[in-house]
């Protein structure tokens, strides 16, 4: 049977890469996003995704998401936390107690609400998985980025306390930690940086790439494959770990 899986924030970026990898193998998925014109663009194009427009920090909408899902896959297999957002750049003594609420609400009360929500549903699957999309800035601290980093490392217990409790049902729960990955954000976060210290979007590049070995940004299709291979039959007794796709970096930049 095709795995049926479900993508928070799946309408772009690292979700949409994930959510093309999973329907090239075969599986039938189903997105969530706050982007409605995302999602609709993207169910035209792809018969075996379909989508429910929503916030997922909002229990509402996941009653909508969760019927959908139900009405869609008729159950659900894997489910990839992958919903996050970064939140505002300030010191700590200087961070505003509102956007803090608002990266906490989604990156962690979100995906915690989505979690509780599934695990009756992969609970009946015979191979269940749950992925979810932390951070190199829940490896390392993160200066200026207090709540991006606080709610990333928060994930990490999350998963592994997943990790325990779903264990004994065959439901393995990993974290993936990816550091930049490419394409125009990544410019338009440098051509930012270029702006503030006056040196070139290039300087600022080179300067990013000395905290990794390897001295690439991240394909987003490479961390799909990475949340192909631990959803998949070769991972099943892998749960329970974080698994960073970054060039190896020394720190989060
Ligand atoms: N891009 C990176 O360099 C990078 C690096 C490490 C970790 N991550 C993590 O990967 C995940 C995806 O990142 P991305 O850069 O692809 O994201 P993105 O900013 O490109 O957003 C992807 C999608 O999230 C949707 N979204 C935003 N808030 C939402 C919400 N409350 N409910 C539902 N959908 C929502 C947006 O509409 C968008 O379609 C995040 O958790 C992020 O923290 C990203």
């Amino acid at each position: 049977m095709a795995q049926r899986v479900l993508i928070t924030a799946g309408a772009g970026g690292i979700g949409l890469a994930i959510a093309k990898a999973f329907v090239a193998n075969g599986a039938r998925v189903h997105i969530a996003d706050v982007n409605a014109e995302a999602i609709q663009e993207i169910t035209k194009q792809y018969s075996a995704i379909s989508g429910t427009v929503g916030d997922i920090s909002k229990p509402s909408d996941l009653d909508t998401l969760f019927r959908d899902v139900q009405s869609q896959l008729g159950g659900l297999d894997v489910l990839v936390n992958n919903a996050g957002i970064a939140g505002a750049t300030a010191a700590v003594a200087d961070y505003p107690i509102e956007t803090w609420n608002a990266v906490v609400n989604i990156n962690l009360n979100g995906t915690f609400m989505v979690t509780q929500r599934a695990i009756p549903l992969l609970k009946q699957s015979s191979a269940a998985s749950i992925i979810v999309m932390s951070s190199l800035a829940g490896r390392f601290g993160y200066p200026n980025r207090v709540a991006y980093s606080t709610t990333k490392w928060g994930l990490v217990g999350f998963a592994k306390t997943l990790s325990l409790e779903l264990g004994p049902f065959g439901i393995t729960a990993n974290t993936i930690h990816p550091g930049a990955v490419d394409g125009p954000r990544i410019q338009s976060v440098f051509e930012g940086r270029a702006k503030i210290s006056g040196r070139t979007v290039q300087e600022e590049i080179d300067s990013a790439m000395a905290n990794q070995a390897v001295k690439h940004f991240i394909n987003a299709d490479d961390i799909a494959a990475l949340a192909l291979f631990l959803a998949g039959p070769h991972a099943r007794t892998i749960s329970g770990q974080m698994f960073p796709i970054d060039g190896d970096s020394k720190a989060a930049s």
